[in-house]
This record gives structure tokens, sequence and C-alpha cells, in this order.
């Protein structure tokens, strides 16, 4: 554990514990980064409140307890801690990390972790809120994977539902091939409406669409056979948009909501028996303590309509039972819009009362926040219709293509840079602001080459194999040592210490913003150290030797946290 910030916890839990005795052993120490020095410890403050005693004099005896080998403290203000990392013990760990191929990312005791994202619906379209969904869920599944952790990635496709009556009638109507090449292209959104304009305005259809509903439920092989087709040209438009985004998912990760529906007559069976469902006014319900109606009455979660159907509960019910007990989850992660954030809690709720979520297993719903157009409605075109994900993505191309600056690239190398940059952009936009805050989608500040943006990373990471290019070295060549004379190394040197502890956070709080931030304070790090040492041109060679090891380190560390956020890197930009 070579982590300044956690090796300086144990440290001042140690004091802690040996100054105001063993209880004191496990307390939060509140460390924080500082201006002042490396970190601070904030703990006096709050100790001294419940100990009655003067803030300063809890931080002296801390101070006074504490082991310095490797570090000085201080106590400062009103309370603070001040701590600041021996310069010789800061190069020599990041020597180390050089030497591990894991960079310092530790690698937990093994749990199995559902990721359940994207999940768009073959009925409908895949909009930019899908996008997001997909895109942090994949880096919550590659994080997680580089961890150690057994990854399941649950793709829940919207595939089911009495929808479908009205949708193979559709598909009949304007005949197979036409409607297919429909879904295939992403316009499904624009066949759904048509179906649904027709349903509205036109009884004989949606007659004949009931009718077919039955015979999707009851297996009818030829309604299976359109069902089938139907699924299968939507799949290959969101095959299409994952592989355009380097997504990891396919189609072995596909548990639609079709393949829950053998499994929900047991269900509802299971949670009768049990008590957990109760039969209100015609329909199966659990009414989970604690969640009350505008009438203040307890709200249900219906598992059976009163007609006999079952709905998006009930899946969600089996689904969880299923990755309980047959995928045997520790924890699993829905990466779902936020508004549907009611729903998971009375889903969670009722699973709990049935017993398939215990202590054991964690279920969490990762809140993804809306994507907004510029009017700061729901992302949309112009003339208000939905835009498909494909445009989007091709448009980005486009527009990288004007941002990457003109080095002579043939053609071909310059689509291929414009792709990288594009895709970059996009994800990071998405992964960079926390995952349940709104954002504003705009390509121009997606696509700016200086700030917190994928491209500044990606231009960042392509500068620092330029330098080895130049050089004529491989970065993989270089073993240090390391020493630190100017501030910038020191500063560089104690950045990179950080990585596996933020890799370690994302996972541990689903929050993949952080190591976006991370990398970019890292990339910030690295351009002052860039601009204060002369790394080629240094006049020592032991000098030349250090700055050339900082510099791999922090181009492994980079290539490898933008790979954990799902992007490329361009050899050159
Ligand atoms: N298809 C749903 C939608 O588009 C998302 C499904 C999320 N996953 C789940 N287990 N409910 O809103």
């Amino acid at each position: 554990m070579t982590d300044p910030q956690l090796v300086l916890t144990e440290r001042v839990q140690q004091a802690l514990g040996s100054a105001f005795g063993p209880e004191h052993a496990t307390e939060d120490p509140l460390i924080r980064p500082s201006q002042f020095a490396d970190y601070q410890a904030n703990v006096a403050l709050s100790l001294a409140k419940r100990l009655r005693c003067a803030p300063r004099e809890v931080a002296q005896a801390i101070a006074d307890h504490l082991d310095t080998t490797d570090v000085s403290v201080e106590v400062s203000g009103p309370g603070f801690l001040n701590l600041t990392l021996r310069d010789g013990w800061i190069a020599e760990q990041a020597a180390r990390r050089l030497l591990d191929e894991r960079i310092g990312v530790p690698q937990p005791a093994p749990q199995t972790v559902i990721v359940d994202y994207s999940a768009p619906n073959a009925a409908k379209e895949m909009h930019v809120g899908h996008l997001r969904t997909t895109i942090v869920g994949d880096t919550l599944a590659r994080t997680h994977e580089h961890l150690g952790n057994q990854v399941i990635r649950q793709n829940h496709l919207g595939d089911w539902g009495t929808q479908f009556g009205m949708l193979i009638e559709h598909l009949l109507d304007i005949g197979e091939e036409e409607a297919l090449g429909m879904l295939a292209a992403g316009d499904g959104n624009a066949f759904y409406q048509a179906a649904r304009h027709k349903f509205d305005n036109d009884s004989e259809f949606q007659q004949r669409s009931r009718r077919r509903v039955p015979l999707l439920q009851g297996g009818d092989p030829e309604t299976l056979r359109l069902w089938r087709e139907f699924i299968e040209y939507s799949n290959r438009y969101f095959r299409k948009v994952y592989r355009t985004l380097g997504v990891t998912l396919t189609d072995e990760d596909i548990a639609g909501e079709s393949m829950y529906n053998p499994m929900l007559p047991d269900v509802c069976d299971e949670l009768e028996r049990t008590g957990v469902a109760e039969i209100s006014e015609g329909a199966l319900c659990v009414f989970p303590p604690g969640f009350k109606g505008r009438d203040d009455q307890p709200l249900p979660l219906i598992v059976r309509k009163s007609d006999g159907g079952y709905g998006y509960a009930t899946t969600d019910l089996a689904a969880i039972r299923y990755r309980v007990r047959d995928l045997k989850a520790d924890r699993i992660l829905y990466v779902v819009g936020a508004t549907q954030s009611l729903h998971f809690q009375m889903v969670f709720a009722a699973a709990r009362m049935a017993g398939w979520l215990h202590d054991d297993v964690k279920a969490e719903h990762v809140q993804i926040g809306s994507v907004l157009g510029s009017d700061g409605k729901m992302f949309k075109t112009r003339s208000g219709e939905s835009i498909k994900l494909t445009d989007l993505l091709d448009e980005a191309v486009v527009r990288a293509e004007a941002v990457i600056a003109d080095r002579g690239y043939d053609p071909e190398a310059r689509r291929q840079i414009a792709r990288q940059v594009g895709m970059g952009a996009v994800k990071y936009a998405d992964l960079s602001v926390s995952h349940d805050s709104e954002y504003v989608f705009d390509f121009d500040r997606m696509l700016a080459l200086t700030g917190n943006t994928g491209p500044y990373l990606q231009y960042a990471t392509a500068r620092i194999r330029s330098i080895f290019r130049n050089g004529g070295i491989e970065p993989e060549s270089i073993t240090g040592p390391i020493t630190l004379g100017h501030p910038a190394e020191r500063a560089l040197a104690l950045q990179l210490l950080g990585f596996g502890s933020v890799v370690a956070a994302v996972a541990q709080l689903s929050e993949p913003h952080r190591l976006c931030n991370y990398l970019f304070d890292l990339a910030q790090a690295f351009t002052s150290f860039y601009e204060s040492c002369p790394v080629l041109k240094a006049e020592e060679e032991s000098v030349r030797q250090s700055r050339l090891a900082l510099s791999a380190l922090t181009l492994r560390v980079l290539l490898r946290g933008l790979d954990l956020l799902g992007i490329e890197v361009p050899e050159r930009m």
C-alpha cells in the first residue's frame, strides 16, 4: 500500500489510537490535499468537539504520537495537521510504480458484479439518454474487470410487451422487407410512431393488434418468427452503435425483458405464497413499507395486473431473483436514467421483503442525469424530432476532423484520428460530469483541445509519445531511478501515486468522473513539469533518465486511465 493518502490515513489512525485509546483508531482522519502541505488531516477539529478539548491540543497530541518516518507534520490554524512527504519517499514509490504492471491499482478479493446498462428499447428509438447509460456502464464494467472482479454485463433490452402486437401488425402492413430495413437503419422510432398513430386512429388495426398479443404470448410460431426478426433487425442497429463507440457489449450480454417472460408466473407465485404480495383491487401488489402516494395511501408495486398481464416491475423482480440466485451476484449496478429512481427503490424494497436481496448482495441504482439541448430541454433536433444516434456520432467525427491539426496525414490516417477524437469527445462529455447531473450536449465544448475534455487528454498523451519518438527511445525501456529536484517534478510524482486509489474509488462509488478529474489534473501537472523541466535536453544524464521515467510513467497512467474510460488515443494528433 503505497498510495500517499492511504499511508497517511493509516499513520494518523495509529497516532489517534495511541493518543486517545484504541476506540479512536478507526476514526476517519479526514485527509485532503492541501495548499500548504501535501495533505492536511482535519480530524482534530471534529474529535475535539466530542472530547470537549481545545482542537489545537488534540492536533498536537496526534502530531506527538505520529510515526514520522518519511513524513513531517505541523499543527496549523485552528487545529489542522499539515502533512508533507519526504521527497526521497515519493521518488522511490514512483520508481516502484514504473516496475509495477498494475501501476498501483489494487486487486481486492474478487466479487461478482453485474452491470445492467445500455438497455435500449427494440420498439422505440435509442436516444442520447441510452448513449449515456451505455458509456457510463461500460466504464464501470471495464473498471471492475480491471480490479479483478468477475463482471457480468446485462443488456436488459426492451424487447417484450403488448406493444409488439401493434408493431407486428404494422410490419405486416408495410411489408417485411421495408419494415426490417427501417429497423436496421435506426428508424425504429419513426416505425413506432407510425404504428402508434394507426393504433390510435384505426379501429380495425387496433383490433388486429390486440388479437396479435395473445398469439405472441402463446408462442404462435409465425408470430414468434416475426417478433424475432423485429428484434434481430433492431439489434443490428444497436450493434452498429456499440461498434462505432467501441463499447464492450456483445450479443452474449443480451438479457432482454423477453428472457424473463417464462419466469414471471413463478415469481408472482413465490411473492404470493410468502405473503410478500397481496391481491388489491384484482391486481397482485407488493406494498413496500415507507412508500406513500399523494393521498398518503400505501403505494403499490403492481406485479400482476387485474387482467393477468405482467409489467416492467415484474420483469425487474424476476431479473433480481435470477441475478442473485443463478448468477450469484455480490453487487448489481443498474445504470439507468434518474427518472426511474422510484421504480428501482420499490423494486429493491420488494426484493428485500422477498429475501432475494439481503445484506450480502448490494443492488444500486446508478442514476443517470438527462442530456439536454442548448435550449435546456431534452436533447432533440431543431425540428423537434429525436436525433438518430448514428447521425450524431457521424457528426462528431466530421467535426473532429476540423479540429485536428493538419500535419500531412494521409486521408485514411486522418479519418482514423478523427474517429478516435470524435468518439473520445462524446464519451468523455458523458463521463466527466457526475453521473446524476444533467448537462448540455455541446459539440464545440466537448471537442475543445483545452480544458477538461477528451481531446485535451488525447492530445496530452500523444504529446508525451512524441517526446519518446523524437528521442528514439522506447518508453518501456525506461527504469529510473527517479530524483526530484524541481517542485514540478515532485508535484507530478505525487499525483502519479494517486492512480490506484482513484480507480478503486470509481468502482466503489460508481463515479467515473473521479477518474476524469484525476487524469485532467495529471495532464496539467505534466504540462507544468514539461514547461519548466527539459526532458530530452536535460543537462545531466541522471536528470534526463529521471525525467524520462516520470514521462514514461505519466504516459502509462494516462493510457491505462483512458482505456478504463473506453477512450482510444491516436498515435499522433
Ligand atoms: N429499457 C429501459 C428504458 O429504456 C431501461 C431498462 C433498464 N434496466 C432495467 N433492469 N430496468 O427505459
